[in-house]
């Protein structure tokens, strides 16, 4: 074992027999260890296929709230682990790749939104999830895109509220409620990148085909939308629907699910703007592989950890979440 060497990558390095059948392994060892793999539905289709659960930010959040594993694998990226790690402080909270970051909770500091948020007394502090832990412990209640909404409008219409980090997110709910939230100025690289442009073209070559966007894109993309929701959301309206081609403006990795769920319909990626050829994939949500997954059940790392004093705050803005999602049967 070589743990120099994993540190210095971020995930185990060690080799793996070739001759092993690694979801016959992966099973076994989440047996022998009492462990439970959570899958986001924008992880690659071999992970969903063998995770216990997969589901979006919300729905991951609370299975993980209810789970009675001694070790939650967090098959997504490292702010999903942290939340996890939040809820669940006497658990091994373990993540396939420390490299699976995003660029969205990236694009909001601790230190920058602390400050932000001193400048701005007498304001609620409403933050996406997808946020370090050290955010969600200056915040007052987390929202996903899930419960954004209904989260929003659980305060009343005068209420001040800052935003972040999502403003792509932040602009999509104060339209849609009227308020007239402070927003950070923080996005997804993937999901800026789809344009108006190509699912034009896209509505073009398939006429009949329902346009679904989640909320993270950029405007122009969000008014061409049949159906803007959470991936989970997306996922419901594809499975109800009478409409039997989607166009869809999410990362491709929920194309997954929907196959799966509605196999006679027909989903077609959206495209970044810059390749109309490829499909849109977060290239963090990627780094978790099935080997890396074997691994780190095998050898109990990388694990997640959250400082003490931050979990304390944080945990609270999470729980109020999860308090008013369940008061609203989210
Ligand atoms: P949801 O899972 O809440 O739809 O969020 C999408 C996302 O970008 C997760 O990283
Ligand atoms: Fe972050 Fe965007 Fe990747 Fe989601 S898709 S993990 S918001 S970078």
């Amino acid at each position: 074992m070589n743990k120099e060497e994993w540190t210095k990558n971020g995930y185990v390095t060690e080799p793996i027999d070739k001759h092993i059948d690694l979801k016959i392994e992966i099973n076994r060892l989440k047996k022998e260890k009492n462990a439970v793999i959570l899958g986001h539905y924008y992880q690659p289709d071999d992970i969903q296929e063998i995770a216990d659960f997969t589901g979006d930010s919300l729905a991951l959040a609370q299975k993980a709230s209810k789970t009675d594993a001694d070790i939650i694998i967090m098959c997504g990226v490292h702010f999903m682990g942290e939340t996890v790690k939040i809820l669940c402080p006497d658990k091994k909270v373990l993540i396939p790749d420390l490299n699976a970051g995003c660029s969205l909770a990236d694009s909001c500091q601790a230190e920058d939104f602390s400050r932000f948020v001193k400048d701005h007394p007498g304001y609620t502090v409403i933050s996406y999830v997808n946020t370090s832990a050290a955010v969600k412990a200056v915040t007052d209640v987390v929202v996903t895109s899930t419960n954004a909404r209904q989260i929003v409008e659980s305060f009343p219409v005068n209420e001040r509220i800052i935003f972040g980090p999502d403003k792509n997110l932040g602009r999509y709910i104060n339209a849609i409620t009227g308020r007239n939230m402070l927003l950070w100025n923080g996005a997804c690289h993937v999901h800026e990148r789809f344009s108006a442009q190509n699912i034009i073209e896209l509505k073009r070559q398939y006429p009949s085909a329902a346009v679904l966007v989640h909320p993270e894109c950029k405007e122009e993309v969000v008014r061409l939308a049949d159906k803007v929701a959470s991936t989970a959301g997306l996922l419901k309206y594809a499975v109800s629907s009478e409409n039997t081609v989607f166009i869809v403006a999410t990362e491709s990795g929920i194309l997954y699910e929907m196959r799966k769920k509605c196999p006679e319909k027909i989903f077609i990626p959206a495209s970044p703007d810059s390749d109309i050829s490829k499909c849109n994939m977060c290239n963090f949500m990627r780094l978790n592989t099935l080997e890396k997954l074997y691994n780190t059940l095998k050898y109990e790392w990388p694990e997640i950890n959250v400082d003490k004093s931050v979990s304390e705050k944080a945990v609270k803005s999470i729980y109020r979440m999860l308090d008013i999602s369940a008061s609203l049967g989210l």
